[in-house]
């Protein structure tokens, strides 16, 4: 791992430089001023050397958190529960994440876990993958860092498998991780991107790293509107997790860019803010833990069309017998056919939960928009004959 590190280092210094003299280039050309650099420079370096800080020193145990946005509390399925009662006590005191972002249907996976912390969720997936299974976790904190490495061992000999390894990295800069492009299955991130500057660039390396079919599970907090500069400024409240939050539509229009074309809400919950403080700072901005799913299809449609298609779950998934549940308006119960749009479709048959469905239809039909899946028809569809609805043309 200290190869790892060390390799890391070489490259963010390599690619500093280059930023530095591109930056340099520009003032010489009047592009932009000494000032502008400056703090472009600074303000980056300075909200990652805080983050790190509040992670590494700052916060001891999730019990020092002010708020519980990294940590809403949340009902574990059983089979998570005794995975987690197996896993290291350090582990676990210094776990700082917002709700469960294990997918189902994991076995043989390769994940990627985006500021993996204490490791906490990346000793779960590895659990959940098996020996056959890889579970990478990126950091840029090294004390957390140390803590997940320090384990490795003792959830190896738990569990019978080592298949978990920890690379430090900044998530903004996901290909400069020893990762190569389009090999990953599954990337999982619990609380973290809200604390990235580059957003875009996070879900531009994660859709990079992805197989074609594979997905981005992750929890997060988002914010009902855009969060005043003032508020992203303050350490605190950027630590907690709240300030760096994205505004919730912004955070779509983000996703659709960088190619994840129908963002799929799993589960959402208001965030309460216990201190006096920093909810008098917030004001009237509320927060959620949400969790999405992405996934990489690239013949996902804009909006949920309607071509006649339908599926039948076989109740084949582990720990998922009664009913398969795709995100917070798609539960399909074992046995009961169910009409789905075509992009539903796709993200049942083009990924690893095709061997779970049995499917009908496909695409050569059109029969207009899926009434009741996101999208409506735009036009009054009642048809009058009256002289008050005369058409225009
Ligand atoms: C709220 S904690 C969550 C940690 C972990 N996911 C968990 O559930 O315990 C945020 C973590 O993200 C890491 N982090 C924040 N910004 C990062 C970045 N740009 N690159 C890499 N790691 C980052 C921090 O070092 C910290 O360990």
């Amino acid at each position: 791992m200290f190869d790892d590190l060390k390799y890391n280092n070489f490259t963010k210094y390599q690619s500093e430089f280059r930023v530095v003299t591109f930056l340099y280039l520009s003032i010489l050309l009047g592009i932009y001023s000494e000032d502008q650099t400056i703090k472009y420079l600074t303000m980056k370096n300075n909200i990652h050397d805080q983050v790190s800080s509040y992670y590494g020193e700052t916060l001891q145990t999730s019990d020092d958190l002010k708020t519980n946005a990294c940590c809403t509390d949340i009902e574990y399925p059983r089979h998570i529960k005794d995975i987690l009662s197996q896993l290291h006590d350090e582990t676990m005191s210094k776990y700082y994440g917002c709700g469960l972002t294990i997918p189902t249907n994991l076995e043989g996976l390769r994940v990627l876990d985006l500021g993996s912390g204490s490791g906490r969720d990346c000793y779960v997936a590895s659990k959940l993958v098996g020996k056959e299974g890889h579970v990478i976790g990126v950091d840029m904190t090294d004390e957390q860092l140390k803590v997940a490495d320090a384990h490795k061992d003792f959830h190896a000999e738990k569990f019978g498998f080592a298949n978990v390894e920890f690379q430090k990295g900044n998530i903004e800069e996901l290909g400069k991780l020893d990762i190569e492009k389009e090999s990953l299955d599954l990337i999982i991130s619990n609380c973290v991107i809200n604390l990235a500057t580059d957003k875009k660039a996070v879900l531009q390396g994660a859709y990079d790293l992805l197989k074609e079919g594979g997905e981005i599970y992750f929890s997060d907090v988002y914010s009902d509107r855009r969060i005043p500069q003032d508020l992203v400024d303050d350490p605190v409240l950027y630590g907690e997790c709240l300030s760096g939050a994205l505004y919730w539509n912004d955070f779509l229009t983000i996703s659709k860019d960088v190619g994840f074309l129908d963002p799929r809400t799993v589960s959402s919950n208001r965030i309460t803010i216990e201190d006096e403080e920093l909810m008098e700072k917030v004001g009237n901005i509320n927060f959620y833990s949400v969790t999405y799913r992405l996934m990489k299809l690239p013949k996902l449609e804009s909006d949920c069309e309607d071509y006649g298609q339908a599926v039948r779950y076989k109740g084949t998934i582990d720990h998922n017998k009664d009913a398969f549940e795709l995100d917070d308006h798609h539960l399909f119960e074992a046995g009961r056919i169910k009409t789905v749009c075509g992009n539903t479709y796709m993200m049942l048959h083009d990924t690893r939960f095709k061997e779970h469905f049995d499917f009908w239809g496909d695409f050569s039909t059109h029969y207009g928009i899926f009434e009741g899946c996101g999208g409506s028809a735009p036009f009054n569809t009642e048809n009058t004959n009256s002289d008050e609805a005369a058409p225009c043309c």
